[in-house]
């Protein structure tokens, strides 16, 4: 069986901005409050106390937009001193690193993966929700910033939507020539956004690699993440080519991960809530570390029956309701 050691923590469900493969503007959510937010000291915790002692020793913080937790460099800051922590990375919007990069960085947050859908100002207001606004130079601005503060790996994650932005992918497979970037194309999912999806459904990772296979030949690179993504290199890049493929293949059988909603859930699968425990309310009612970690144990040993391998997600109109912001991705 595969080592589940890998924690996606999600520190707060909501967003500043509002993609519309993740919550789609027709749909309403209902946000937590701030009293069901794990607190720092206890996500540290059931970090010390439960999932190390299980053998966890990579972790991620994902939101909604992580950026928005006040608390975050502190966070960061009481992760990276654990003896155990052998990796902890984050994954944003990037809307707000151009104030908050450098901070995190000197908390000892070393890598971080950053959304970017589009490198045009008028398909990226349209898929992240049009507020009149323009969020696309503050955005860039924050990439910057991140590699300038040292960044490294830095990894952009575009989901690829047919119509949107599919005719950019050679576009932003060029920035890694010149730039040590990690562009990750990914697979658009029907997860909280059934509308969208019905009407565009997804491209597939080996049509992608062809196209760029074709302008400039692409050669296996010999790196991995703790996530699911093949990565690729163009001859002579300084950077990397990713795809994340979950929906023309099933990468379930390698799964490594779970996941902590911001209100203290643990979920065994991003797509199939069976199992899922309390652990906040566990906690909060005195329930002793060592039960909570028999339980988290248990539905360990039981993930690879959990783990949700049906591929013909949204055809027959089959989706999610809980958007992807409110799982962390
Ligand atoms: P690294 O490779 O270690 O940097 O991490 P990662 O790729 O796991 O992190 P990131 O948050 O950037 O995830 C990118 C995307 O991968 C997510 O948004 C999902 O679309 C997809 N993904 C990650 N984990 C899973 C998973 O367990 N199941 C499925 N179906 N997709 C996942
Ligand atoms: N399909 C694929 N990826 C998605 N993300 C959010 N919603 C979806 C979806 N429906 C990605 C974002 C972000 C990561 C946390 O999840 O692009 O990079
Ligand atoms: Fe926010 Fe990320 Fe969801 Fe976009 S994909 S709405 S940036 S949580």
């Amino acid at each position: 069986m595969n080592a589940i050691d890998y924690l996606r923590i999600s520190l707060i469900d909501k967003c500043n901005f509002r993609c519309q493969y993740c919550m789609p503007e027709d749909q309403e959510l209902t946000y937590l409050l701030e009293q069901d937010f794990l607190t720092k000291n206890e996500l540290l915790t059931l970090l010390k106390e439960v999932f190390i002692p299980l053998g966890f020793n990579k972790f991620r913080l994902t939101g909604g937009e992580p950026l928005l937790r006040p608390d975050l460099p502190e966070i960061v800051a009481e992760i990276i001193s654990l003896k155990a922590t052998q990796d902890l990375s984050l994954t944003t919007n990037g809307f707000l690193l151009t104030q908050k990069a450098e901070s995190l960085f000197k908390a000892g947050l070393k890598r971080i993966n950053i959304s970017l859908d589009s490198l045009n100002g008028q398909t990226f207001e349209q898929i992240i929700g049009n507020h009149g606004k323009s969020r696309w130079e503050k955005t860039w601005a924050g990439i910057l910033k991140a590699y300038e503060v040292g960044f490294n790996p830095l990894k952009l994650n575009v989901v690829v939507i047919p119509g949107v932005n599919d005719h950019e992918v050679l576009d932003l497979a060029q920035l890694t020539i010149d730039k040590n970037w990690h562009i990750r194309f990914i697979e658009f999912m029907p997860i909280g956004n059934g509308q969208l999806f019905q009407e565009k459904a997804w491209v597939p990772s080996a049509d992608i690699r062809q196209k760029i296979k074709d302008k400039w030949g692409l050669e296996e690179a010999n790196v991995k993440g703790n996530g699911p993504a093949d990565v690729f290199s163009i001859p002579g890049a300084k950077g990397t080519v990713g795809f994340i493929s979950q929906m023309s293949e099933c990468f379930c059988d390698r799964c490594n991960r779970v996941r902590l909603s911001a209100d203290g859930w643990l979920r065994p699968c991003l797509l199939n809530e069976t199992g899922q425990i309390d652990l906040k309310t566990a906690l909060r009612n005195g329930v002793k570390s060592e039960l909570l970690q028999k339980n988290v144990a248990d539905l360990l040993l039981l993930k690879p029956d959990i783990n949700f391998k049906e591929r013909n997600m949204g055809s027959n109109g089959h989706s999610y309701d809980r958007t992807m912001s409110q799982i962390g991705g």
